[in-house]
């Protein structure tokens, strides 16, 4: 599609899969020693503890006679089918197989592994199963900071990961259809400069002018008012991040890990790390029912675009410059579908633009 102006996609376009990258599969709390069913582009992955702690992630299909091993046990630490009692190690390895006569480990008879890391509260897999990953899930940077509250949230909405993605990152509708909670809808707007830069693997885009957003949450953070900072990012695969400063004082930073369901099925796992003036108590009670509350508005739409977009069949979309991050997202996103090459150290693509805020 053209970055601005008026174009038409098939729905594929608009969900590139992305199959070599990490995704989140779960939250940690989750994962225990009962085995769970989780599904990535569609396929069904059981995620289960093992007595030693880690976190285990098998496709859910037994090699024997394709029966769910969600639907079995972990025992010894591996995960027991609950068909014929067929046992399977955490790197899929056929362990145990109830009256046979020999070994039960044979290379036919291995269950599908998925790479797996868990980090700041969360399950990731890789999304190639018996493949090598390239690199380390992405870091929440302040979840571990002591001075910030962070909260961690799943809202799952029908939506491409694009459609989620780029709705967290857009601007111009919190006005409207979040009108009075974060942004108004104004007539005296006011321009700010929007410098958004490309790189091969992320985009970002810094706000610069902006005064405290003059909705209810903005009023709630930062009462004073004061100099805001303000960066919308976006890396792939498909993680989210918009960041604030007001005055000196108030630093959020609100990730969002997207984790394909199916191409139009989301889950977001949002993390919201907060360092504020006010008490934990007093964030947690007016903060998150706001937040929730925006995310609602957010899954609703979303729905909505997606029902619209199955029902035409296809996608035509008129984009002009103050849709900001979303096109160049979908651009990384086929790019990245396509296993074309990245180089984070290519020199950015850089655009400016204004927007009436
Ligand atoms: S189907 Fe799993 S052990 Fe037979
Ligand atoms: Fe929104």
């Amino acid at each position: 599609m053209n970055e601005i102006g008026r174009a038409s996609a098939s729905l594929a376009a608009l969900a590139p899969r992305i199959k070599d990258a990490w995704y989140v599969i779960a939250m940690s709390h989750e994962v225990t020693g009962t085995p769970i069913v989780r599904a990535l582009y569609g396929v069904p992955i059981t995620v289960f503890r093992r007595p030693d702690g880690s976190a285990a992630a098998l496709l859910d299909r037994c090699p024997h006679r394709n029966v769910p091993l969600s639907g079995g046990k972990v025992v010894e630490g591996d995960l027991q089918c609950p068909y014929h009692g067929w046992r399977f190690a955490a790197d899929g390895r056929c362990t145990a197989i109830p009256g046979l006569d020999g070994p039960a480990d044979h290379p036919a008879r291995r269950a599908t592994a998925y790479p797996v890391r868990e980090q700041q509260g969360f399950v990731w897999v890789w999304g190639e199963p018996d493949k090598e990953p390239v690199g380390e899930p992405f870091r929440f940077r302040l979840a571990d900071d002591p001075a910030y509250l962070t909260v961690r949230r799943e809202v799952r909405t029908r939506g491409s990961v694009h459609a989620v993605v780029e709705n967290a990152l857009d601007v111009p509708h919190t006005a409207f259809l979040h009108g009075g909670l974060f942004r108004e809808d104004r007539k005296d707007r006011r321009p700010i400069r929007c410098v958004i830069q490309r790189h091969q693997d992320r985009v970002e885009c810094e706000f610069i002018g902006e005064s405290r957003p003059t909705g209810l949450a903005g009023r709630i953070l930062s009462p004073s008012g004061g100099m805001v900072t303000h960066f919308d990012r976006f890396f792939l695969p498909s993680i989210t991040e918009v960041e604030y400063r007001i005055g000196d004082e108030n630093h959020i930073v609100l990730n969002g890990a997207c984790t394909p369901v199916d191409d139009w099925d989301t889950r977001l796992y949002a993390v919201v790390c907060i360092r504020t003036r006010l008490p934990r108590w007093l964030v947690r009670l007016a903060v998150q029912p706001l937040a929730m509350h925006i995310f609602g508005q957010d899954a609703v739409v979303l729905k909505q675009q997606a029902d619209a977009l199955h029902s035409f069949g296809e996608a035509s979309y008129a984009s002009t410059d103050i849709d900001l991050l979303g096109p160049h997202i979908l651009r990384l996103m086929t790019r990245a579908a396509r296993g074309e090459p990245v180089d984070p150290n290519a020199p950015p693509y850089v655009r400016e633009t204004t927007l009436l805020v």
